[in-house]
């Protein structure tokens, strides 16, 4: 070490290594960045290296980093009141609930506030299991809600395994991953089978005893999996038909991400229940909330409401996501992610023509993966099996290390490649970055040539 203030990255890394733990991994693996300021699309790390943040760090950082209004209003707070305990009102807090219902779809008026996106989907199952007196929950194979218990165990993919059996009355469903899909992959037209199959699971479990059906609008960490039009109406209608709460996870894909507040807006489609977090505060200060609809909000009027959290609506949090949300209106965000978001959707296009290691591009606005395949015709992904962690293998790993060194930082996880760059972005900044990802996917075309 040292000895002085200010450490270099390798000591900084070697700090982290030593006493904390890393997510997901084996900790003799991780070979971890270390982050000393940040500003707008950009990170700094100790050694004062510039590094485009591609991903927004894990999709969150919507405003991009150090957001001058978000800084100041949580300066403010702090100099005011940085904590009550949640059985007290506070202004941030009431005011925050207030934008929320209005931002959010249809009759969804009513907040309870957690502070990240698993503790908010562990409450959306409890609080739909007290309102409807039921019990099981659906929820889809490609999907990640979270990494507490409950959360984990309703999320799909991988990572859950190391937690099963996990908490008892979940049940899955098919996705609508037309790529991969097992249903039409090889038809002309998707026909929405996917759908059927969840009524199918609802009636099979009984309508009595299903509380929910949990999706994802769009699978995020799964692959941004873009549902075809039509199968989240569809979703709705089932949810409606069998009295079962439509709980949607908006965690990845709210807050401008897809170029409207919330994905589900797409399609026209209110949830009862919708889980947010991330976007929320841009990263900022953690917060999560779960927003229900009138109806659910009302049963609690009279019956108990099992669930409190000591820094449930925490104050600061609360007036940074006022401040969050305040900035994407005045810098008329969702608009100008649609705009960018055509940008991306076209540099995509072509660099699908150019690589032939790339089976299929998805976005919608500036939500986006790449996935990659050793073959267009059998879609043999590039590397074999999703791990749980986040530990690439191969030319996936081989990619990113790449695209790092050029100083553009991204998300890969199995075969895709995650673009998910803060919503503030510039033009220029983002087509930086695109030109790094398409020199890096002559490595993954080398592999398979
Ligand atoms: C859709 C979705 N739900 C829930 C979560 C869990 O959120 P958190 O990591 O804040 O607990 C995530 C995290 O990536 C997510 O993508």
């Amino acid at each position: 070490m040292s000895g002085a203030d200010h450490l270099t990255a390798a000591e900084v890394a070697e700090l982290n290594r030593e006493y904390t733990f890393y997510d997901w991994s084996a900790q003799d693996t991780v070979k971890a960045v270390a982050v000393e300021s940040a500003e707008g699309s950009y990170l700094i790390d100790h050694d004062g290296r510039r590094i485009l943040d591609l991903n927004a760090q894990l999709m969150n950082v919507n405003l991009g980093h150090q957001h001058p209004t978000v800084v100041a209003a949580i300066k403010a707070q702090a100099d005011k009141l940085c904590y009550v305990n949640p059985r007290f009102a506070s202004q941030p807090r009431g005011e925050l609930g207030r934008e929320l219902a209005q931002i959010t779809p249809g009759t969804l008026s009513k907040s309870f506030f957690t502070l990240g996106g698993s503790e908010a989907t562990d409450h959306a199952i409890k609080i739909a299991r007290l309102a409807t007196g039921k019990q099981k929950i659906v929820a889809r194979r490609r999907s990640y809600h979270g990494a507490t218990y409950g959360a984990i165990t309703l999320t799909g993919e991988a990572r859950r395994w190391a937690t099963e059996p996990g908490v008892p009355g979940i049940v899955r469903a098919a996705d609508p991953y037309q790529y991969r899909c097992r249903f039409c992959s090889g038809q002309e037209q998707c026909d929405q089978r996917c759908a059927d199959d969840i009524d199918e699971v609802i009636r099979v479990e009984g309508p009595d005893h299903v509380a929910a059906v949990i999706v994802e609008p769009i699978a995020g960490a799964n692959g941004v999996v873009v549902p075809p039009d039509g199968y989240l109406q569809r979703v709705r209608e089932i949810c409606t038909e069998h009295n079962v709460l439509m709980i949607a996870d908006e965690v990845m894909s709210g807050f401008g991400r897809t170029g409207r507040w919330f994905a589900v807006e797409h399609w026209g489609v209110e949830p009862d229940i919708m889980t947010i977090s991330k976007g929320l505060t841009s990263g900022s200060v953690p917060l999560g909330a779960v927003v229900v609809s009138d109806e659910v909000a009302h049963h609690f009027d009279k019956h108990r409401l099992w669930a409190g959290l000591t820094y449930g609506a925490h104050t600061l949090a609360c007036a940074a996501a006022l401040a969050t949300i305040q900035a994407y209106r005045e810098e008329g965000i969702p608009e100008r992610v649609i705009d960018l978001g055509s940008v991306l959707a076209t540099e995509y296009a072509a660099m699908a023509e150019r690589h032939p290691s790339i089976g299929e591009t998805r976005s919608l606005g500036l939500f986006s993966a790449l996935e990659l395949v050793k073959n267009r015709e059998t879609r043999e992904p590039m590397v074999p099996q999703i791990d749980p962690s986040f530990e690439n293998s191969g030319v996936m790993r081989d990619l990113g290390n790449f695209m790092l060194e050029q100083g553009v930082s991204t998300l890969i996880r199995w075969n895709w490649i995650f673009v998910n760059p803060p919503l503030t972005i510039s033009e220029d900044e983002l087509r930086s970055g695109l030109k790094v990802l398409d020199a890096a996917l002559d490595i993954a075309d080398q592999a398979i040539a």
